[in-house]
């Protein structure tokens, strides 16, 4: 039988040319263009890449019309609420969940990693006081690259697996330090004894020899219902197939640099408010309307084409429909609302746009939907974290998915540089 392909007419010259139709396991089929330019010496113009395919890839599937996210085949709604965030690494990383005593190992070497180079700790006292965690977070990992020059030439299994391990653990810790030199505070060591989660809140949290205060919500220790909210919003970010700063992870590797540049090149491009960053603006933007009943002033707002506001945790490329992962931290959020002591008035704030927005002509036929970081300051904000802090909480849980992402590169033979290009309009 034929193999399916695209017949793509040039209509000046009448010219013909048949493409091959490229079927994955599940989601739209791809038209093989690689050969477009030889062929007809034009290239194809798609800004955003909205309609390109970059890669093919066995990580994560999202079917972004009826809002479903599944990472190596298993549903996010599972992960979420059935396994704990370091199951959900060694998944991305390994394809398959791990039994305890896989699991055991994984976490004892995490727990080992956790550690950083102590000449490394100096770099934080280059930065200012105040100076955002994000820039700290990115330039330590690139510094990190000088510590384990060994990545450089990684080829087997087992030299992946020390370079993940490594940034996994790693990567909590030098978050920790950020923040905590952006204060001005004395860094907290890692603790063994402490599971991943629970590490990087005590390292947030604790005071030198590991005592707590009293936090704003009256309880003096990290409590696990604390732990098991925090571990499901890193599952939840672990991984998203080809957003902007695993395009850029994977632009990266596809030049041949140290992988923990790649790491920091994709913490750089998180930063920005129309990713990663959405999710501290959030909370700064239900701060700034303040009260419910302001709520219709900053629809209107956001609806108006001449006034360049936007919703922040609304909207997304790929979901045209409700996004899965804001769906359980919206569960999460309601089930926690008294244990952890959300913030009642926020909560009413984001209660009215939703409802608002949801019902809405403009957002109703842009497929415009909260996305997870409309949910996720709320939660973190009942765990003591500061709004700066939110971004680097979307690294420590992406890390896992960037790393996966560029094993996959590095091991795919029909990898190449990342070199789009272009439709010259200049002089
Ligand atoms: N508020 C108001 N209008 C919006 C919003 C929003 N949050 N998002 C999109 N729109 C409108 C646009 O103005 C545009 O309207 P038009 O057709 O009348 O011009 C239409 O919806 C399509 O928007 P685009 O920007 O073309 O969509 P794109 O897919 O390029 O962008 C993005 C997606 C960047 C996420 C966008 O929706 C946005 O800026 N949202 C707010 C920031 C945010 O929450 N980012 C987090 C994304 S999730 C993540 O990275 C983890």
């Amino acid at each position: 039988m034929k193999k399916p392909t695209v017949t793509l007419t040039d209509n000046r010259s009448g010219k013909s040319y048949e493409y091959a139709i490229l079927e994955g396991t599940r989601g739209p089929s791809a038209v093989d263009i690689r050969t477009f330019f030889a062929d007809t010496g034009m290239f194809t113009y798609d800004p955003g890449y909205t309609s390109t395919a970059s890669c093919t890839s066995k990580i994560t599937f999202i079917d972004g019309a009826k809002g479903e996210l599944r990472y190596r085949g298993i549903p996010i709604e599972t992960l979420a609420t059935q396994h704990s965030y370091l199951e959900t690494c060694y998944l991305l990383l390994n394809e398959h969940l791990p039994n305890s005593r896989e699991l055991q190992n994984f976490d004892l070497e995490i727990r080992h990693r956790a550690y950083i180079h102590e000449s490394l700790r100096l770099l934080f006292d280059a930065f200012p006081n105040n100076a955002h965690p994000m820039a700290t977070l990115s330039a330590a990992v690139t510094a990190l690259a000088s510590f384990h020059k060994e990545h450089l030439t990684l080829d087997d299994a087992a030299d992946y697996h020390t370079m993940a391990s490594r940034l996994l653990a790693k990567i909590p810790t030098i978050a920790a330090f950020a923040y905590r030199h952006s204060l001005g505070i004395p860094l907290i060591q890692p603790d063994i004894d402490l599971s991943f989660t629970k590490n990087f809140l005590t390292m947030m949290r604790a005071y030198p020899g590991g005592k707590m205060h009293l936090g704003s919500n009256g309880h003096e220790e990290i409590r696990e219902v604390e732990v098991r909210a925090l571990d499901t919003i890193f599952t939840l970010h672990a991984d998203h197939e080809q957003n902007a700063s695993t395009t850029v992870v994977r632009g990266v590797a596809s030049t041949g640099a140290h992988p923990y540049v790649a790491i920091a090149a994709g913490i750089s491009a998180l930063w920005g408010r129309a990713h990663g960053g959405a999710n501290e603006s959030v909370i700064a933007q239900l701060e700034m309307i303040g009260s419910a009943d302001r709520v219709e002033t900053f629809i209107a707002r956001a609806k108006d084409p001449d006034d360049d506001f936007r919703l922040m945790g609304f909207g997304h490329r790929v979901y045209k429909n409700f996004d899965p992962r804001a769906k359980i931290l919206k569960r999460l959020q309601d089930e926690l609302k008294e244990e952890l002591g959300l913030n009642s008035r926020l909560m009413e704030i984001a209660g009215r746009i939703e409802e608002i927005a949801l019902s809405d002509e403009y957002f109703v036929s842009r497929n415009l939907y909260p996305n997870i970081d409309f949910y996720t300051g709320i939660i973190l904000t009942a765990l003591q974290i500061p709004k700066n802090m939110f971004t680097p909480i979307f690294v420590i849980g992406r890390t896992v998915g960037w790393i996966t992402q560029w094993i996959e590169f590095k091991k795919d033979p029909t990898s190449k540089i990342a070199r789009p290009r272009q439709l010259y309009t200049g002089a």
